[in-house]
């Protein structure tokens, strides 16, 4: 049976790719404050520091190839309807040949103007002197959701959810909403849950199903099974 799968995909995921997840021991919120790095005060107050921050992440991020865990996700989509909703601001479901991929946190490869709102493809290196190619301010930002910030694609989330027949998550921890909620959400439709982690999250006893291991290993697995059923 052609299952309707969502699938939400967090740090994790990409950590075998050499990307720093956020919570772990040694991770990216160890080294950073939250509200320096990730707020739009923290922007406001210091944007030389935030586009560094960006700039250190986009310098790793394009250096990064996708892991067995991103293949194996894009090579599911030719067995089933895949969503990918991914909470990661790599590429690396893309460059794995995943087609539909939603960046609910926005994501490095793009820039924005805080004063109109247009959008574009970012340099490799922002400055805070880059001018908008729209209205030509000096007000430029990383395309990224702060905390605070409004997530993308929430209503195309939350429909996918509504039609969704299996929802698994993938390498996150659970700790930041709204993405936190999906699994609550699924659940009260009825629809199976399922969750692929180093370790169990937080929140691991709202899922039907735990599989416990690096995700290079468990999700090409599940894959396979759910490929074979
Ligand atoms: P976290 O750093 O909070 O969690 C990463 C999760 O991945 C943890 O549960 C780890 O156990 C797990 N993990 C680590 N290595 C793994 C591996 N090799 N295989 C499988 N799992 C592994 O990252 P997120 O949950 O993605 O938001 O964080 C969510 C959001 O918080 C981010 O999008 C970011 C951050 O603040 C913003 O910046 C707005």
């Amino acid at each position: 049976m052609k299952e309707q799968i969502v699938i939400l995909t967090g740090a994790g995921i990409s950590a075998e790719s050499g990307l720093g997840t956020f919570r772990d021991e040694g991770g990216l919120w160890a080294k950073h404050r939250i509200k320096d790095v990730a707020t739009p005060e923290g922007f406001m107050r210091d944007p030389e520091l935030v586009l560094g921050f960006y700039n250190m992440r986009r310098a790793e991020a394009v250096k990064a190839t996708p892991n067995a865990a991103h293949v194996a996700l894009a090579a599911l989509e030719a067995a089933h309807d895949v969503l990918i909703v991914t909470q990661n601001v790599d590429g690396l479901h893309e460059a794995a040949g995943a087609r539909n991929v939603l960046h609910m946190h926005g994501s490095l490869a793009r820039a924005m103007c805080v004063r109109c709102e247009a959008r574009w493809d970012a340099p490799l290196v922002m400055r805070v002197t880059d001018t908008c190619p729209e209205c030509g301010a000096a007000a430029t930002r990383p395309d990224i959701v702060w905390f605070g910030e409004m997530p993308y694609g929430m209503e195309e989330i939350d429909a996918a959810l509504r039609e969704a027949t299996l929802f698994a998550s993938v390498g996150t921890s659970g700790n930041v909403y709204p993405a936190a909620g999906f699994v609550a959400e699924a659940r009260r439709m009825g629809v199976p849950t399922v969750e692929l982690n180093l370790e169990p999250s937080a929140g691991h006893s709202m899922f039907d199903e735990v599989h416990v291991g690096p995700a290079s290993e468990v999700v090409p697995k599940w894959v396979n099974a759910l490929c074979r059923s």
